[in-house]
């Protein structure tokens, strides 16, 4: 017997829960439940990151957590308990796969184009961070993080996933002709990993033309990985090819923590009502027994379910409307009824269990993730956000005087744009200029050179924000403002 954490989650969490607890029970899955408290009542009991300190004790001990939807209250400045838990526990792989489901009827099924795609989407970092400053009233300023170890993770992850899946293509999906320096890193890494991998096609194509491609063709998709951001919204692009997120499962794999859950929230508008669709967490809960190695148990239930999807029955939000819909518990019958069946589509082939291997270590402290480090690093300026509603030359004669003999001002920026020494007057401007403070002939600068420099600016303006500008081993390590 395997343990597990089970949260049963708010909304209909708990009617779906149940209903596919109920079906591995039924299948004699060799797992044992300690169900934990988490979601949005245990935020009302004053727990701000939404679970209990037992409940991430039990998590930590066990390794595995098989979630229902949970909510996030609105107003009251806590975040999400869903991203918390995939963030505190470096689940840094979040993995869907969207496939053909026949008796789920779409364009594509209806076309005869099949769809096995998986998505694998950076976790942890990117906007997800949630690092956010108003730098004057009119302006927000996000922070999207991406880093060399945290890339490497979940693109190394892809790979073998997609080795394991006997996948023949993996796509880099990416917006780095725009972010040069963030996407790049990660395309970057990207080519750096496949490089171990020769026998799979390893291409990349930018994240737009990549949505126009996935609902064109997206029976030329295989593996396709992204950062956070774009793979959240390309991975539910996809659970519309596939019948919309009643049937999306979402696995977030880390080294030693992961966390199954479908992707849809808690439908409180369909809550108590014994309604829901448990198709998703369903095919949530195999993804977890494969990731087990319980194959015996995963291929009775997904057989089961294909063949129950492919003889037409259905919950009221999918399938044929001139049949009776069931309800959550007379579909979730059904499936235990059609133990020992074989579907017509996609048959699993019976297969051993192998044995689990992940153990779960008791970390004495936080893993620091680094890669080697460039040998020559030298600062040389220096980006200063400063508020102003003045004209750019008027900002720029104000910052030539609090230049001193080490800066020259090279450029200024508004959103972006630059806007002295050259630009145009029809770029419309925001009461915020990025100053581009460079060391005059290269020269290194310290970074008390940087704080005289803020100190002489904050008499003429509020300083906002600054981000300071490296050159590593030659290359400088900072984009260039629009027009520069
Ligand atoms: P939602 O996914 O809960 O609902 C969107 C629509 O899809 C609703 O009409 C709902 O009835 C329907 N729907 C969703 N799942 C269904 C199912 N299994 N069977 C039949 N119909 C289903 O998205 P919404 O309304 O934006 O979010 C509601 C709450 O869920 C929010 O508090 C949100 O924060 C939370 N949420 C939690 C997630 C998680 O725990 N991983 C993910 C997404 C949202």
């Amino acid at each position: 017997m395997i343990k597990i954490a089970v949260a049963k989650g708010d909304g209909i969490g708990p009617e779906i829960m149940d209903a596919v607890l109920k079906v591995f029970n039924a299948a004699k899955v060799p797992l044992e439940y300690d169900v934990v408290e988490m979601g949005k009542w245990v935020f009302d009991k004053g727990f701000n990151n939404g679970m209990t300190p037992q409940a991430q004790e039990t998590i930590e001990k066990l390794g595995i957590l098989f979630k229902g939807p949970m909510e996030t209250p609105k107003g009251k400045g806590v975040k999400s308990v869903n991203v918390t838990a995939r963030k505190t526990w470096n689940t840094y792989a979040n993995k869907r796969t969207f496939l053909t489901l026949h008796g789920v009827d779409t364009v594509f099924s209806k076309a005869g184009i099949p769809i096995d795609v998986t998505i694998v989407r950076e976790n942890i970092e990117d906007t997800y961070g949630g690092i956010e400053h108003m730098l004057t009233h009119d302006v927000a300023l996000g922070r999207r993080f991406i880093t060399r170890p945290g890339s490497q993770q979940v693109i190394r992850y892809a790979f073998e996933m997609a080795k394991k899946k006997g996948a023949k293509r993996i796509t880099c999906g990416h917006k780095a002709n725009i972010m040069k320096l963030t996407d790049g890193l990660f395309l970057e890494v990207f080519y750096e990993i496949a490089k171990e991998y020769p026998e799979l096609k390893a291409d990349d194509v930018i994240v737009d033309d990549l949505c126009m491609k996935l609902v064109t063709r997206p029976d030329l998709f295989d593996v396709v990985v992204l950062t956070n951001l774009q793979g959240d919204i390309v991975s539910d692009l996809c659970a519309g090819l596939v019948g919309g997120l009643g049937f999306a499962p979402s696995a977030n794999i880390g080294d030693h923590i992961s966390i199954f859950e479908a992707v849809h929230g808690t439908a409180p508008d369909i809550a108590g009502k014994n309604i829901a669709n448990p198709t998703a967490l369903l095919l949530s809960g195999i993804g977890m027994l494969q990731h087990l190695g319980l194959r015996e148990s995963s291929i009775l239930i997904e057989n089961a379910l294909l063949y129950t999807l492919e003889s037409g029955v259905h919950t009221g939000d999918f399938g044929d409307k001139n049949t009776k819909a069931l309800n959550t518990t007379e579909f979730i019958n059904a499936i235990i009824n059609n133990f020992g069946k074989a579907p017509k589509h996609n048959p699993k082939p019976e297969l051993t269990d192998v044995p689990y291997s992940c153990t779960v270590l008791k970390l004495a402290q936080n893993p620091m993730l680094e890669s080697p480090e460039n040998n020559e690093e030298k600062i040389v300026g220096v980006d200063m956000f400063i508020e102003s509603n003045e004209q750019p030359n008027a900002v720029a004669n104000l910052c030539n005087e609090c230049l001193g003999d080490l800066f020259k001002l090279t450029t200024i920026s508004n959103r972006g744009t630059q806007v002295w020494p050259t630009g145009s007057v029809f770029t419309n401007l925001i009461n915020q200029y990025r100053c581009r403070f460079e060391s005059i002939d290269d020269k290194a600068l310290s970074q008390q050179d940087i704080i005289n420099l803020y100190t002489a600016l904050s008499h003429k303006f509020k300083v906002c924000s600054t981000e300071i500008l490296n050159m590593w081993d030659g290359k400088r390590a900072y984009s260039l403002a629009q027009g520069q």
